[in-house]
């Protein structure tokens, strides 16, 4: 039996996670969850919001399925999603945005990717105060980490057979830091002629995006880059609630729903638990489990198709336990 860490989470998290559980389960993989706190709900139990416990446990099973973590705004703990990304060194953040039949949006036929690097850039966390006048953050961009991310971004375009990468910048304004990544994108692309190149600076991607979504392909962005526009194209598909994510390192990948923790709904079973499913399946599939993440996906895409039993973000009234029971009779059938 394979073991896999799991976080439950903060708000919604226990929730969607629940319901992710009982839909692998009836796919017949055969997981031992590991079960770790972390977020809010390790500190309300008394425990770090991310303990050398959760760390490890992470490490010898290699593979991680989380819940959303809340993080306070302005004081208060760091993120520990971030702590989690520079700690187990998950450079690569993937983002496969779909558009899904019975699911609205204005957009039909979205298919793109959004990689995007995980453990630089403006999220380095060095920043400081200069008295109560100014505050400074640091953009750290390195060639290391941007030649890594690069090469992650073809080799997955390669495997996926996917046409083209297009890389996202500010390389007009910040020449030095933006400049270097955009090199390194360069260089890497040198290695794969199979593959279309394409450099978009990051306002005119946002607007081409909403604009002409059918255009892009694999987006590989620098971290901060990366986060606003992946929320920018889950809203082109319908919304947080169905974005699967995987945070991907050497030997280690954590994989996670885009959204939060949405404490506004926290508590109440009306959840989507799709983006927690789709990111189960997409763990299942790094496992070499292929087919159940495959039929776990079928089985939800056909009861959102079918738009019987949807959560009230998707215009239905189900509870998260009724959506996901629709999901689990259709893979026991
Ligand atoms: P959020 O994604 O939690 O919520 C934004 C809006 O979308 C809310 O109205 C919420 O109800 C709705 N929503 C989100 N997921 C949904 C779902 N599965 N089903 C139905 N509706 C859903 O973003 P927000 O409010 O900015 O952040 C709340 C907390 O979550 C913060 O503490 C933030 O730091 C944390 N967060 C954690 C993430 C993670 O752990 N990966 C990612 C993003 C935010």
């Amino acid at each position: 039996m394979r073991k896999v860490t799991l976080i439950p989470g903060d708000g919604i998290g226990p929730e969607i996670t629940k319901a992710a559980l009982e839909v692998v389960e009836a796919s017949g993989a055969k997981i031992e969850w590991q079960i770790m706190d972390a977020g809010i709900s390790a500190n309300k139990k008394g425990k770090p919001v991310l303990s050398d416990e959760v760390i490890s446990s992470i490490k010898k099973n290699g593979v991680c399925l989380k819940g959303p973590t809340e993080t306070p705004v302005i004081s208060g703990h760091r993120s520990v999603n971030v702590a989690l990304r520079q700690k187990l060194n998950l450079f690569a953040n993937l983002r496969p945005v779909r558009s899904i039949e019975g699911v609205r949006s204005r957009f039909e036929g979205i298919d793109l990717v959004v990689v995007r690097e995980n453990t630089e850039d403006l999220y380095a966390g060095i920043e400081h105060r200069i008295g109560n006048v100014a505050a400074e953050s640091i953009k750290l961009i390195t060639a290391e980490a941007s030649l890594r991310i690069a090469k992650f971004a073809f080799e997955y375009a390669r495997r996926e057979k996917r046409k083209k990468v297009t890389v996202v910048h500010k390389a007009n304004i910040m020449k030095l830091s933006d400049g270097l990544f955009l090199e390194c994108a360069r260089e890497v692309a040198k290695d794969y002629p199979d593959i279309v190149y394409e450099e978009v600076i990051v306002d005119n991607t946002c607007m081409q995006l909403v604009k002409n979504p059918e255009n892009y392909d694999v987006l590989l962005c620098p971290n901060l880059y990366g986060d606003i526009i992946s929320d920018l194209c889950a809203g082109l598909v319908g919304g947080l609630g169905i974005v699967p994510g995987a945070n991907i390192g050497e030997s280690v990948a954590v994989f996670e729903a885009v959204h939060g923790s949405a404490p506004d709904i926290a508590g109440r079973n009306v959840a989507n638990p799709t983006a927690m499913i789709l990111s189960a399946a997409m763990m299942l599939k790094y496992i070499g489990e292929e087919e159940r993440g495959e039929k776990i996906e079928n089985a939800l895409l056909e009861v959102l198709r079918e738009g019987k039993n949807l959560t009230p973000d998707l215009g239905g009234s189900a509870t998260t336990f009724e959506f996901c029971r629709s999901i689990v009779k259709k893979l026991e059938s």
